[in-house]
């Protein structure tokens, strides 16, 4: 018999066993595999059914863009919560494994931040503000997944509202903190603070599963499994330096990339915004408002002051 033979008959041998252990017949199984077709790539990835995913409200070109964009993001997203998943359920995780993950993740955040220029400056501002309306009251807003990434990446206080995360400790009951996730703050009417449709829709569809999340990752979201290491490995910069920014990623550059397309599509003077019905959006999207951070422990007094400060000056031109 060749080597290769030889590499055959071990093969079916292993097969064998592995059918065998689940009292199925190899023979039956190689037989249906004779008539079985070539998977070409377009069946592989799904493609036409991805490619049927586009279904604008209006005639208008620039609303494709839009839907786009927003399906490719939900897959990083999606790619994105596969790492933190990953993060949770690794036994015996070690410092290196962590490096790992976070570097991927902090990759797909900078993709994120960096193509965000596919709305900011991809789209036809008039076109925008003409689809914009048939699609209401559907927002990015309402983007669970958006969610998931913060529930998975840090302990859950940090995610309750600034006004109220004094009120509470790490030890917390989470459906008590829960009442006061920051998200309540958004998608409010300006002239009166009352929910939006928009609020209400996603806290109707999304308030239970992401309640469930929060308890199944209180001990093992990312800061939850950093802070299972040794002091002296938890003492890792470069570990720290992927800690970092995440926190930059997720809670400053991501939203700021966000922030600054929206002022250019949607800034009116305030009374236009309130005569229309408008949400707080300008109050309730710039990280320095929020403070929205993941891991407090690792930076400075003057950082946490700062968050989010320097970049938008920088960008937006305000001194
Ligand atoms: C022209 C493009 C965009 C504009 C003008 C825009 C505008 C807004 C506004 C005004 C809000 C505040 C909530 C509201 O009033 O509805 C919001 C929230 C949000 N949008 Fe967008 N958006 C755009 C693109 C995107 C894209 C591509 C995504 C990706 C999924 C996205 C995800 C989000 C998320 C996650 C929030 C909630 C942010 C938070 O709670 O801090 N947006 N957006």
């Amino acid at each position: 018999m060749s080597s290769l033979d030889k590499n055959i008959e071990e093969l079916v041998l292993k097969l064998e066993e592995k059918y065998k252990r689940m009292g199925q017949d190899l023979a039956s199984y190689l037989e249906g595999r004779l008539y079985e077709d070539y998977v070409p790539y377009w069946d592989y990835i799904h493609l036409d059914t991805l490619l049927t995913l586009q279904k604008p409200k209006t005639p208008i070109p620039d609303e494709h863009i839009f839907i786009m964009y927003h399906q490719v993001t939900e897959l990083y997203f999606k790619m994105i919560l596969h790492e933190l998943e990953q993060i949770s359920n690794q036994e015996d995780i070690t410092p290196e494994y962590l490096i790992e993950k976070l570097t991927r993740i902090n990759r797909y955040f900078i993709i994120l931040t960096d193509s965000f220029t596919v709305m900011s400056e991809g789209m036809e501002q008039q076109q925008f503000l003409e689809f914009r309306m048939a699609l209401l009251p559907a927002s990015g807003f309402q983007s669970a997944q958006y969610r998931m990434v913060e529930i998975a990446s840090t302990d859950f206080i940090n995610l309750v509202g600034k006004d109220y995360r004094d009120q509470f400790n790490h030890k917390s009951d989470i459906e008590e903190m829960y009442k006061y996730i920051y998200w309540q703050a958004g998608a409010t009417v300006l002239s009166t603070g009352e929910k939006t449709l928009t609020l209400m829709q996603f806290e109707k569809k999304y308030n239970e599963r992401l309640l469930q999340m929060a308890v199944d990752y209180k001990d093992s979201n990312v800061w939850a499994r950093y802070k299972h290491f040794t002091k002296e490995e938890q003492a890792n910069q470069e570990l720290i330096g992927q800690l970092r920014n995440l926190d930059l990623n997720v809670n400053v550059n991501w939203p700021l990339a966000h922030y600054k397309t929206a002022v250019k599509y949607l800034h009116r003077n305030p009374q236009d915004i309130e005569a229309t019905g408008g949400t707080n959006w300008q109050k309730y999207l710039p990280p320095r408002f929020q403070k929205r951070i993941f891991y407090p422990e690792l930076w400075s007094e003057e950082e946490k002051t700062e968050w989010g400060k320097s970049w938008v000056k920088q960008q937006l031109n305000i001194n």
